[in-house]
This record gives structure tokens, sequence and C-alpha cells, in this order.
């Protein structure tokens, strides 16, 4: 467990702190300067050199620690996969070959588009053994969404596979890939590796001539000795695209040095992790940073043993992960809110028909974790004996930002504590004033290692989504509220609070409220326009199994939130839903909710979840204004 001397340590000299924490890396050369800061540009460790596969690979190799297994890996139908360091070592060298051998140099982008297999990480980590920047698109994205991201990015390949695992169905990824490829001039040539083929219901691949290849035939010829490019510690390493308030996604650059010093640092002290013992199970998606940071970059730069998984929780059965949990038994276990609150759904019955006593800490990340899910994680799932650490960061932070160290923070539920050591937050009020205490919005007062670089392709874009509402200080687009002890409370979004008349009420309190009566399972609350007090509060609520959806439990409903925060809070229409829209990364799609309150058109759908929630949604919020 970690004692408070780092707290002390960044105090007394923060870019001295990340210094310290940098030498935990294996650079060529070492830097001159720590760091460069021209708000709002940032350079870390100028004039190092390292390599990013060679961390977390063959330092780990070389050490003696080759039979250590990195990835236990499980496929959804259940086959299973034991890949040690010394062996992904092999496979990233080749693979890094065959990407040479495919016109693939230092410098370019390449586009990756697959299932949670090995071959994920594998071609991530070739790209930055040969100093090429990969784009990793999230698997549930449409064509569209891929070949947009293809374009923007300029990538030369694209890495994918013929389909991928979910709920027992095939994704037809290769079919996807060949649809977005239509209109990508920049691809010379695709990789495809073999998932599905074969298989029952998996449908016919097409391979192009002369453009596509097939990932095992490819690597067949090619050798395993592919020595790591030098790269400098601002070159670029990868670039994720996410969502922002305009439809045109935005593509977030991180680079070399920086980044996998705060990965390595934060996933080694957040999750105490010791390499050696540990089985450490990140459940999120390479597709999104959470799985970038905490399934690829920072446990392999630490050595560490994963667990990796294909599919969803509820597949064959709703015993899925906890089975995985016994099976391999994890130590650690970090997911979503989300997760969790599906779990509580669910019922106790699951996680308690398995062995769970090999965790010893639990992470969450993503949302708001309200106090009721963080009290029943901690208690089924962890038996009351494993800290909780709620940890806040983003796409654009790259790494945890906010978040106890276990052992050496006091927990409160729900609270994802205090900046981490060497971190600057702050929450102000609307003139950019600090909060001593009480809510505001959430601001990043200096840089920090693996902050984004910018948006790939608009500086000015970088500046005015960032830098431009609260002068030298990063806004992080959420509001935060800091108690009398100082520690930080994540409220959600600040585009999503409401605005009641006049009085502003956060979706996320209100949420909170709901999730508290004994009945709800999940909430998600939207504000939508009203023509008397400008927003009216609308709330989609799922309840627990055998639970009414009838008038007079909405009537409770309203009556409890009125009573938890205030009359000003009421729900104006609680909305039944049997599930709530949720973007593949587990985020409830509130802007969805409030077009479908509001009764506009939904415009493009293509992150949902799962399409049949939003016509459910769209059926019973019609149903449900139709008898106000
Ligand atoms: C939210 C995911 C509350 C927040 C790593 C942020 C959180 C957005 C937390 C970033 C948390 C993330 N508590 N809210 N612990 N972690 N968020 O880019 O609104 O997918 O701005 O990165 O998720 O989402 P992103």
């Amino acid at each position: 467990m970690t004692d408070t001397s780092l707290y002390d340590a960044a105090a007394q000299d923060w870019s001295g702190f990340w210094a310290k924490q940098a030498l935990a890396l294996d650079w060529y050369r070492e830097w001159d300067t720590i760091v460069d800061w021209e708000l709002p540009f940032a350079k870390w460790f100028v004039g190092g050199s390292l390599n990013v596969s060679y961390n977390c690979l063959d330092r780990h190799v070389d050490a003696g620690r080759g039979e250590q297994v990195a990835f236990h890996w499980e496929g959804e139908p259940g086959d299973t996969r034991t890949i040690t360091y010394a062996q992904l070592l092999a496979d990233v060298s080749r693979f890094a070959n065959a990407l040479k051998g495919l016109g693939v140099r230092r410098g370019d982008r390449v586009a990756i588009y697959m299932p949670m297999i090995p071959e994920l990480p594998v071609a991530m980590l070739a790209c930055a053994r040969i100093g090429a920047a990969h784009s990793v698109v999230f698997g549930g994205f449409s064509a569209d969404a891929l070949g947009g991201r293809i374009n923007d990015a300029q990538a030369k390949v694209l890495i994918t596979a013929d389909g991928g695992w979910r709920r027992g169905a095939v994704v037809p990824l290769k079919a996807n890939a060949d649809a977005a490829l239509e209109d990508t001039p920049s691809i010379e040539h695709v990789v495809v590796a073999r998932r599905t083929s074969g298989a029952q219901g998996a449908p016919d691949v097409e391979m192009v001539e002369g453009r596509d290849r097939w990932w095992d035939e490819l690597v067949a010829g090619a050798g395993t000795d592919c020595p790591p490019e030098r790269m400098d510690s601002e070159d670029l390493l990868y670039l994720l695209y996410t969502s922002g308030t305009t439809a045109k996604p935005k593509g977030i650059m991180h680079t070399t040095g920086g980044y996998l010093t705060q990965v390595a640092f934060t996933h080694r002290y957040v999750f105490d992790l010791h390499p050696e013992t540990d089985v450490y199970w990140c459940a999120a998606d390479i597709g999104w940073v959470t799985g970038h940071s905490y399934i690829v970059y920072g446990p392999l730069a630490n050595g560490a043993t994963s667990v990796m998984y294909e599919g969803t929780p509820d597949h064959p059965g709703k015993d899925r992960w906890w089975s995985i949990v016994e099976r391999y038994g994890v130590t650690i276990l970090y997911t979503a809110p989300t997760a969790i609150r599906t779990f509580m759904k669910w019922g106790s019955t699951y996680p308690e028909s398995k062995e769970l006593s090999s965790l010893r800490l639990l992470g969450t990340v993503g949302e708001p974790i309200n106090p009721e899910a963080w009290v029943w994680y901690w208690q089924h799932i962890g038996g009351g004996r494993c800290p909780v650490v709620d940890t806040w960061w983003q796409t654009e932070t790259g790494a945890i930002m906010i978040s106890p160290l276990p052992g050496a923070t006091v927990l409160k539920p729900g609270s994802a504590t205090f900046p981490l050591p060497g971190i600057g937050a702050e929450v102000v009020d609307d003139r950019g004033d600090g909060v001593k205490e009480g809510g505001g919005y959430l601001t990043l007062t200096r840089p920090w290692p693996a902050m984004l670089r910018g948006i790939y392709g608009d500086p000015e874009r970088y500046r005015q989504t960032y830098w431009s509402r609260f002068p030298g200080r990063y806004f992080a687009g959420d509001g935060a509220r800091v108690d009398e002890d100082g520690y930080f409370w994540l409220m959600g979004r600040v585009d999503d609070v409401m605005n009641i008349a006049g009085h502003r009420v956060s979706t996320t309190e209100v949420e909170s409220a709901l999730v508290d009566h004994p009945s709800v399972a999940e909430a998600a609350v939207v504000g939508a326009k009203d023509e008397t007090t400008g927003q009216a509060i609308i709330a989609f609520v799922t309840l627990k199994a055998g639970q009414e959806a009838d008038r007079a439990h909405g009537e409770a409903l309203r009556a409890h939130v009125a009573a938890k925060i205030g009359p000003i809070a009421r729900p104006k229409t609680v909305i039944f839903t049997d599930d709530l829209p949720k973007t593949r990364s587990g985020k409830i799609m509130r802007r969805l909710l409030r077009d479908v309150a509001e009764g506009r058109d939904l415009g493009d759908t293509t992150t949902l979840a799962d399409a049949a929630v939003v016509d459910e949604i769209r059926r019973r919020a019609g149903a449900s204004a139709d008898e106000e």
C-alpha cells in the first residue's frame, strides 16, 4: 500500500516528481528539459528518446521474466489463450516486420478496427515498435465512422479481422471495413486476422486481390527480430477519436515519453500493483482510451499479468464475469458504474454463486458513481474488504488524474477524492475564481505528462475547446463539487446541467436521488425544453425486477426526488423503460434521450448499443406524452 509521501514529494516539486516517475522507464537517451510549457502546448521530457514497445516487452524479457503471463485471454465462445511476455515480444516483432513489408514507415498512421482478440494489442505494439502511430476505431462503430476516421488520419494501412463475437453472433468487421474503404484513398493495404471464418453463421469474407492480406499468411514469412525504433519523447504514439459538441469527432493526439510515464505511474500506484502476484482485469474495450491506457500500455509497461475478455457480461449466462474472476484468480478489477448498476439490477445471486475471494482492489471509471452503486460494489463484489478506487480522467488526459491512492487516501463512497500527486486540479466558478467549498467547473491548472498534445490537424479547435473558457486553465467540461474536507465529487458533464426556472440542477444529482430509491435499478435524466420553466426534468427510469411500472410508482419517485434534493428537482415526467440507450462504451446517451423527450429527430445513432432500445424508448415516451 502507498504512503502519503508521494503527495509531499509532488507538492515540493511537481515537475521533478514526474521526472522521477519517468526514470521507471528505460530511455535510450534521457531528456534535457522536463517540461516545455507554452500554453496551451506542452512538451515533456524534451530531448529524451525511448521506444514504447521496448518498455512494454523487451525489458521484461531481458530481466528474465519472459515466462510471466502477459495476457490470460478468453474469447466469448469460451476458447482461451495464454500469452507470455516472451511470446508477445515474438508476435509483435513478427507483425512489425510484416507491417514494414507492406511499406509502413516511421511517422505513418495505421488504422485498427478489431475485436478484443490478442492480435489487437499485438498490432498496436507493432506500430509503436516501428514508429507508426495507430488509430484504433472501436469495433462497434459503423463503416461511416471508420471511413471518416481513416480519412482524417490519412492512414496507410487498415488492420481488421473477418469478424468478432458479440452475444453469440458475428459482428461482420471485414464487411464493414470494405464499405468504409470505398472512399478512403489513403489506404494501400488491409490486413485481416482470422477470428470467425468457418464458424457457423459467419459470413464469407471477400479479399481484394493486391490490397488485402490474411494476418496468419503475412506473419508466416516474417522474422522475429525487429529492433525497436528510437523514438523522440514527443513523437506521436497514437490518435484516438472522441466525440465533441460538434458532429465531427476530434482526433486526440498522444505522444510517447510523457504518456507512458503517467500511465505506468498511475497503473502502478492507483491499483497498488504487485506485478509478480497480481492478476489484473480491466473489463473495458481497447477501442476506448481506458483500454489503451489500462489494458495495453500501463499494465505492459509495468510487466503485469492481465485478463483480456472478448465478449459481454451476460453471455452465455449472467455469471460470465464472475466465473472469469474465479477461474483466473483476479485480484484487481477495473470497470464502469454502468456495469456495476447492471449487476445490481440482475441481483446478487450471480456474484454470490462464484468464489470472488481473490479480489483485493476494485476500480471504477467513466461516469460519476452514485454512493449506492459504490457501496454495492464494495459489499457484493469486494466482500467489504477491497478498497474501491473511483478514477476520474478523460481521453484527453490520457491517464488517471483524480483518484484515491489505496492506503494513503481515506475513501468516501461516490467521491473520486483528490487530484493525484503532480496533478493540479481546481473547481472554479463562472468567473474562473477558485471554489473552496461548493460546486463549479472542473479545471486543470498545470500541464501533465499524458495530456493530449492537440487535436490532429486542428490546433485552433484544441485551443478553443479546452483552453479558452478559463484563461490559463484546461477546462474538462465536467462539473464538480468540493466538500468541506476538500474531496472532489464529479457531477457529470456541464453540458448536461439543466436550468429549471433559473435554477441549476445537475442531471447526475437527480439521477443519484432516483437510484437511491430502493425500487430503481438505473435512471437517466435530461432537461427538455419547456415553455414555462425553460427546461423541465424528464426522468427515464429502469426498475428492478418485480417492480410495477405504473402511475403511482412514478408519483412516488417524483416525491422521492423532491424530498432528497428539493421541489425544484422534482421530475416533471417519469418514463419507465426496460433499458437505457447507451454508447458501446456504456455511457447513457442523454442527448438522444433529450431528443426523444422533445420529440425531435434522432440523427446519427450509430453509437447505440442496441437499436431496439431506442424504439422502445420512443414508443414509451410517445405513450407517456399521450397520457399527460
Ligand atoms: C466522465 C473515459 C465521474 C467525465 C476515461 C469525463 C467520470 C468523461 C469519471 C471522459 C469518474 C470519467 N467520475 N465522471 N470517475 N471518469 N468520467 O473520454 O464526464 O470516454 O469528462 O474517458 O467521462 O470520458 P472518456
